[in-house]
């Protein structure tokens, strides 16, 4: 079986309660957690900055950490990130005006670096760079909240990242973010991601111990869903 990978996001977390919100759901199962940041400047949302990640490190989570910057400009929180405690640290191509200089930016912070596309976003972002990155994130909503509609345009373009990846042999994550649910992760495993981001599909359920393990169950079974 692949090895599928599941990000809660906590943009749909207890944000009273945080910390314990954030272990509870790796103790249900999450491998990572989804960190997204959102100035209302490149989105029209505030969430969260290093200082809250500083704090989750703090109450003793130890799993990686994949912030989602969806900030403009980018270069000057990627130090703080890293200090806080972030492992991946991906951003907006839009976003800078040196893609090459952030990518290096982030590596030299000891981070892992990703790269995020909105629905709109071309994939000729990838040309010249695909090979300094470690992730490569598609937005399958427009970015700035959570619990919105996953759009079906997604599958193609996940298709055709996943061969651009496979065709190189790169070590690249594929990772999936926005309206990622039970009822359509096993066509998005199928059309290649193997990070699935979710939020509310997680958090607005009781228990995350259940919908966890019911997303893993999908999951399990993807290919041999997905072709009928
Ligand atoms: C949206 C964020 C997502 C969001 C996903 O801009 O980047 O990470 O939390 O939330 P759901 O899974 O509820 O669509
Ligand atoms: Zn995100």
């Amino acid at each position: 079986m692949k090895n599928f990978l599941l990000a809660p996001s906590i943009l749909s977390a207890d944000f009273a309660r945080l910390g314990k919100d954030a272990k509870k759901v790796i103790d249900a199962g999450g491998d990572w957690i989804h960190f997204d940041v959102m100035d209302n400047h490149y989105v029209p949302n505030l969430t969260m900055g290093p200082m809250i990640l500083k704090s989750l490190r703090n109450y003793n989570i130890t799993t990686p950490i994949d912030v989602h910057l969806m900030t403009k400009p980018v270069d000057n929180l990627i130090p703080q990130f890293a200090k806080a405690g972030a492992n991946f640290i991906t951003f907006h191509p839009e976003a800078t005006n040196h893609i090459d200089r952030t990518l290096n930016l982030i590596k030299e912070h000891g981070c892992k670096a990703g790269l995020a596309f909105n629905p709109s976003t071309s994939l000729n972002y990838l040309d010249y760079i695909i090979d300094k990155l470690d992730l490569i994130l598609l937005m399958s909503v427009n970015p700035g909240f959570g619990n919105q509609t996953f759009l079906p345009s997604t599958f193609n373009k996940l298709s055709e990242v996943r061969k651009r990846i496979d065709l190189n042999s790169l070590d690249i994550f594929l990772e999936v973010d926005g309206g990622v649910k039970l009822e359509n992760i096993s066509e998005i495993a199928f059309s290649g991601a193997n990070v699935f981001v979710i939020g509310s599909g997680i958090f607005d359920y009781p228990d995350y111990h259940r919908i966890i393990a019911k997303i893993r169950q999908e999951l399990k079974y993807s290919h041999v869903k997905s072709i009928h």
